[in-house]
């Protein structure tokens, strides 16, 4: 069911790929920073023509991965869950983060104790949070959201350093109805491969009516998508998603960020969401 939604960005100004700490980012490739600021120009236009509001951060000179924007917190009914980063490359854009937030008059903000990075580890449904770790996130994170938050948080282990943060393996489609009684699980999409066999069984468990992506669409980062519960932004070479995310009622909305993966990231990594 579509929701406006209200998305928290930051236009790549200093988008640059000077150090690599994934396997995407390739130090010897050149990066066009006039076309990936065009390409996530498109992405805040189309939030925007689909009916949501995006909010920007400045970007910093300082911090060319700012422009992935999900990985500052968490943020969920009035509270905010900092991220700390593992790289300390990334360290300073959890305090331009907070900075936001308190400006924003969010009070209830708590930097995490243990290494997180925000939306590319946790994803929320109706219900849950689901919490990625192995690459970059600590295997306590999960236990500290779930204290901070109260909610039940499902612990998922990544195993494949192409997929190193949960938003690069799972998308949440439609996390249920809300404020009804037996609210549903929501739908997802997900990679497999991604997971150890044990996460695998639990999202079999979980979620039988998952779409389950192809290898050729998860390396297209299409795990990496943005959905409204409606529409599902996503990058355009993910195109093996596209049928079946219409078969189950949603509509895809292709979007080209290849300027951005060179920095391993697309739709999701730069769209952090307000709730
Ligand atoms: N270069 C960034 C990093 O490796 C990309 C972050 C992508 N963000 C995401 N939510 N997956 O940290």
């Amino acid at each position: 069911m579509y929701r406006p939604r209200r998305y928290l960005m930051c236009p790549p100004e200093h988008f640059r790929v000077t150090y690599s700490i994934n396997p995407w980012m390739d130090l010897t490739k050149p990066v066009d920073v006039r076309l990936a600021m065009a390409q996530w120009s498109d992405l805040r236009d189309c939030y925007r023509s689909l009916g949501h509001s995006v909010d920007e951060l400045t970007p910093h000179p300082d911090l060319p991965d700012l422009v992935f924007t999900a990985n500052g917190g968490l943020q969920l009914e009035d509270r905010v869950l900092g991220a700390r980063f593992a790289h300390p490359e990334r360290y300073g854009e959890a305090t331009v983060h907070e900075e936001w937030h308190r400006e924003q008059g969010r009070t209830e903000f708590q930097r995490a104790q243990h290494t997180n990075e925000g939306e590319g580890d946790f994803a929320v449904t109706a219900d849950w949070l689901l919490a990625g770790h192995g690459f970059r996130s600590s295997p306590l994170a999960p236990q500290e959201a779930q204290e901070y938050f109260g909610r039940p948080v499902i612990a998922l282990d990544l195993v494949d350093p192409r997929f190193y943060h949960l938003d690069t393996a799972l998308c949440v489609l439609d996390d249920g109805p809300d404020g009804e009684e037996g609210r549903t699980r929501g739908t997802v999409m997900y990679y497999p491969g991604a997971f150890s066999p044990g996460s695998r069984a639990v999202l079999r468990r979980l979620f039988p009516d998952a779409l389950v992506a192809a290898e050729s669409d998860a390396l297209a980062l299409g795990m990496n998508a943005v959905s409204d519960g409606h529409h599902v932004v996503l990058p355009q070479a993910a195109v093996g998603l596209l049928d079946p995310l219409r078969e189950r009622g949603f509509e895809p909305v292709p979007i080209d960020l290849s300027e951005l993966l060179k920095a391993g990231g697309s739709v999701k990594c730069c769209t952090g969401e307000l709730r």
